[in-house]
């Protein structure tokens, strides 16, 4: 049987501005879907990342199945209703459209999907990251799934001798999916190429070229190419098959080590480093930094496994640390140079209106 894992997520309120969504919203969402998602839905979990809530679907019904997403979709807007009457801060931010219609996708939540025959051991990681956007996972892919420096298995173990196939979004490409096939190794450079564009490529998904299965899905969705306004940062989730034909898990999380500098941080308008975090984290220096939770499961026959909190760990407190030095020194700059995003990238109308009333008071010297 074919299992399907589909992670969907949102904001839709927090508690004092974008920081972490009320234990009564939790509730509300875990209690829709255990009890409306019986007999579609095999297993679940919700948690929280920042200001964002995520539902962990396990199924049998496939990737963009009506019956999911929907449920998904209500379980939200249960949860927005919750939100309104705790007169949380943007309740039902990211129900962009008024009504469901058939998939969540280019209606505001985020989605990473995957379907496969079960290994009779099934481990997968499950990311989750706020205030940033769907390129923050470039990096740290092409690192575990193409970099032998990162991943020690590319060269150690034969069942990954033949790379992985990465299939890469243009997002700035808005009437349908825009995309591309590369191949690591030998094409490391084109990727490289095209993931140094965080907000242009973002990775979509990763199979393994030794069995052909699917390896990793991301979130590409850009909140701001839907609405055509700021309705917060697209704060994207990803699922990671690991070990045997992929990376071992330790391998998918080294990167994360560097906390490496993504868009978002406050009103998603900036540069900042990206902290690994623990499980339901609240979100707090200059609306940041940017932060990413991995939870780490087992799946058989549908069925999860409670979750192993992969950056819970004291390694994790001294990176942790770090990234608080590296948050700290940019934010010294302020608004100056590679702090501040570049202008198409901006989140909020200030700058462009203020450029608009500038821009009649230039005089041209001759
Ligand atoms: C960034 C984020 C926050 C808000 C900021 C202002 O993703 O959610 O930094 O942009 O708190 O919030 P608003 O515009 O809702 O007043
Ligand atoms: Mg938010
Ligand atoms: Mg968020």
């Amino acid at each position: 049987m074919t299992t399907t894992l589909s992670i969907i997520k949102a904001d839709i309120g927090s508690i004092g501005g974008h920081i972490r969504p009320s234990e009564k919203l939790i509730q509300a969402v875990r209690s829709f879907v255990a009890e409306k998602g019986k007999g579609a839905v095999t297993d679940f979990f919700v948690s929280h990342t920042g200001d964002d809530i995520a539902i962990l679907f396990s199924h049998f019904l496939g990737k963009g199945n009506e019956k999911i997403h929907r449920l998904a979709w209500d379980a939200f807007v249960a949860g927005t209703n919750v939100a309104k009457e705790q007169g949380l801060y943007g309740a039902g931010q990211d129900l962009l459209k008024d009504s469901f219609s058939g998939n969540v996708k280019g209606m505001g939540p985020a989605v990473a999907e995957m379907e496969f025959e079960e290994r009779p051991n099934e481990p997968f990681l499950f990311f989750a990251a706020d205030k940033t956007d769907p390129g923050a996972y470039n990096l740290p892919l092409y690192l575990a799934f193409a970099d032998p420096m990162y991943n020690a298995g590319l060269i150690l173990s034969p069942s990954m001798n033949k790379g992985f196939k990465f299939v890469i979004m243009d997002v700035n490409h808005t009437e349908g999916d825009r995309l591309i096939e590369l191949h690591a190794p030998e094409e490391i450079y084109d990727i490289a190429a095209l993931l140094r564009d965080n907000q242009r490529f973002v990775v979509e998904a990763i199979y393994s070229r030794n069995n052909g299965d699917i390896g990793a899905a991301a979130s590409t969705t850009r909140l701001h190419n839907i609405a055509g306004k700021y309705t917060g940062k697209d704060d994207p989730v990803m699922l990671v098959r690991v070990q045997g034909a992929f990376p071992a898990t330790g391998e998918v999380l080294a990167p994360f080590n560097i906390g490496h500098y993504v868009a978002g941080f406050m009103r998603g308008s900036h540069t900042g480093p990206l902290m690994p975090v623990k499980m339901n984290s609240s979100i707090s220096y200059f609306d940041g930094p940017p932060v990413v939770c991995c939870l780490a499961f087992c799946v058989h026959n549908g069925k999860l496994t409670e979750p192993a909190d992969a950056f819970d760990h004291p390694y994790w407190d001294w990176v942790r640390n770090k990234v608080s030095r590296k948050a700290t020194d940019i934010r010294q700059q302020g608004f100056s140079g590679a702090a501040m995003l570049p202008y198409n990238e901006l989140e909020y109308g200030g700058i462009v209106e203020k450029m608009g009333v500038l821009d009649q008071r230039f005089i041209v010297k001759k």
